[in-house]
């Protein structure tokens, strides 16, 4: 009989991981995790500041905290230091991870930037930017591995979008853009590796705890907690969401119980998209 218990935990035992977005935030818990379950990881990220956004990125010392925790697991870790942005950037840090592990199991397309303004004063840097990092970054990376993950007996990609992919908030028209291409394109590329048994699906998170909160209170001048406010109050359970509960959101995708969810957007949002 299907130990139903065990199957809706993912062993990825044996599996290798890449994560983008790693070093911080929500990619490092899901590092820690993939590692805690099994896998050995790659981990990416840009660890620089870069012109937009203007709050801080991730350091090396960030990322290399990471490969140091997963380290200490028994796993292997493999830093990554490259900018989804950027095409020969992340088609070396896919080779990196063929030549360190010689497979690629699970893609966890996590990284992205955002900022706020009125449409109307967005400048062509903030635009293409968030575009570039938040969509265009997922179908980089993901054409890049696609080769290694569809080799995989159990291959299985997460993008990580957001509820202002599913729908808009006002005054970020570009993240809410580049998050419904999010939608858009997870779906399209579940349909095309459906033949390789590859699944691929997203993830929703409403207002999470994380850097990324804090560094847009500061663009936008306000308090983490006005922000809080201003993305919560649509929510139905109205605490800000900790990394934690995305986390196991993409582990119960990637356990044995999901081997049949593919194309599908799975909202961690405290009930906001209920309204
Ligand atoms: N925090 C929230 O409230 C919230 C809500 C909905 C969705 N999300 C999504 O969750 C995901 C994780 O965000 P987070 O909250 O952990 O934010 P975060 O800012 O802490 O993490 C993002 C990571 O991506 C990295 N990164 C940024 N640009 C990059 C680039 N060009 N190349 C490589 N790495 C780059 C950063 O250095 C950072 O480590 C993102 O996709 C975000 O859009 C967050």
């Amino acid at each position: 009989m299907l130990d139903v218990r065990r199957a809706a935990f993912a062993d990825l035992t044996g599996q290798v991981a890449l994560v983008t977005g790693a070093a911080r935030g929500q990619g490092r818990l899901h590092c820690l995790a993939l590692a805690d379950a099994g896998a050995d990881i790659a981990a990416l990220d840009v660890c620089r500041d870069l012109d937009v956004p203007s709050y801080p990125l991730a350091t090396r010392a960030e990322l290399d905290e990471v490969v140091a925790a997963v380290e200490s697991m028994g796993r292997r870790a493999l830093p990554l230091v490259a900018d989804v942005r950027d095409p020969a950037e992340v088609d070396g840090a896919v080779a990196a991870v063929a030549m360190e592990f010689g497979r690629l199991d699970v893609l966890v397309n996590n990284a992205a930037v955002v900022t706020s303004a009125p449409f109307w004063e967005l400048s062509e840097d903030q635009w293409s930017a968030v575009i570039d990092t938040n969509l265009t970054g997922i179908w980089r990376t993901t054409k890049a591995a696609a080769d290694l993950v569809r080799r995989s007996p159990r291959g299985r990609i997460v993008n990580i979008g957001s509820t202002g992919g599913v729908r808009a908030v006002p005054e970020f028209a570009h993240y809410v853009a580049a998050k419904h291409g999010v939608v858009g394109l997870t779906q399209a590329m579940a349909i095309e590796l459906a033949n390789d048994g590859v699944t691929v699906n997203a993830i929703l998170p409403g207002a999470v705890d994380s850097p990324m909160l804090a560094g847009l209170a500061g663009e936008l001048g306000l308090t983490p907690e006005d922000v809080h406010k201003r993305w919560l109050h649509d929510q139905l359970l109205v605490e800000v969401i900790s990394p934690a509960e995305v986390t196991g959101a993409l582990l119960w995708l990637l356990s044995d119980a999901a081997r049949h969810v593919t194309g599908h957007c799975l909202a961690v949002d405290g009930g906001a998209l209920a309204r």
